[in-house]
């Protein structure tokens, strides 16, 4: 196996680094699988709910993909909650900062921001502030997370909802991590994608009941 020859980085020389560089190239290649492996995890968690954490992003990307939404969006959903397993106290942040290198920002906003626009759902119900979400009043992005987090998260805890199984997201998660990390042409920076597409919403939802044969919930 190829290794450097250094053991302070100090004393690297010039084929060191592009050896270095090569094979962490190679390795980054397996980020959408890493990932998916993460969120497969989540199935060991549900604390309290009526559904797994796994079940849960699922739900969201499943939704978001029968609202017609592009890849960057569904990505975003099934992947929003990602940073529960090693960040359950900034679980938006660690999400979104794997997300951002390949998503447009708009997705990467939306979940880093998530975690405090769900307290609009509870945070009255603990005589606390649910508009805590007011504090990013003046993103671009507002709406957008006010959207996501009304359609694709606060009704995702739901036992009875029919959903498709990781297998049916991974060619979409592996083809959005596949893209050049930081591209602008997908960042897109400013740019707001509609979460709902009327016409793809309507054909998905037609094709909802063979997804799910093709794709049973517990494959
Ligand atoms: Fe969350
Ligand atoms: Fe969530």
């Amino acid at each position: 196996m190829d290794t450097v020859k250094f053991a302070h980085l100090k004393d690297c020389d010039e084929e060191d680094i592009e050896l270095l560089e090569r094979l962490s190239f190679d390795y980054a290649g397996g980020t959408g699988h890493r990932v998916l492996e993460l969120l497969g995890k989540l199935e060991d968690s549900s604390c309290g709910l009526q559904v797994t954490r796994l079940s849960h992003s699922l739900q969201s990307g499943t939704r978001a993909w029968l609202d017609g939404a592009d890849n960057d969006w569904v990505v975003a959903a099934v992947l929003h909650d990602i940073g529960d397993l090693y960040a359950p106290f900034n679980h938006d942040e660690y999400a979104a900062l794997i997300l951002k290198p390949f998503v447009r920002e708009q997705c990467t906003k939306t979940v880093q921001f998530h975690g405090d626009f769900q307290k609009y759902y509870y945070n009255d119900k603990i005589g606390k502030n649910p508009n805590v979400r007011e504090r990013y009043r003046e993103s671009i992005y507002f709406d957008d997370c006010v959207d996501f987090c009304e359609r694709w998260d606060q009704n995702c805890f739901d036992p009875s909802y029919k959903y498709f199984p990781i297998d049916f997201f991974k060619p979409i998660v592996l083809d959005v991590f596949s893209r050049p990390p930081h591209d602008p042409k997908h960042i897109q920076p400013g740019i707001r994608m509609p979460l709902v597409d009327p016409n793809h919403r309507v054909a998905r939802k037609a094709s909802r009941s063979n997804c799910l044969e093709l794709y049973p919930q517990n494959s």
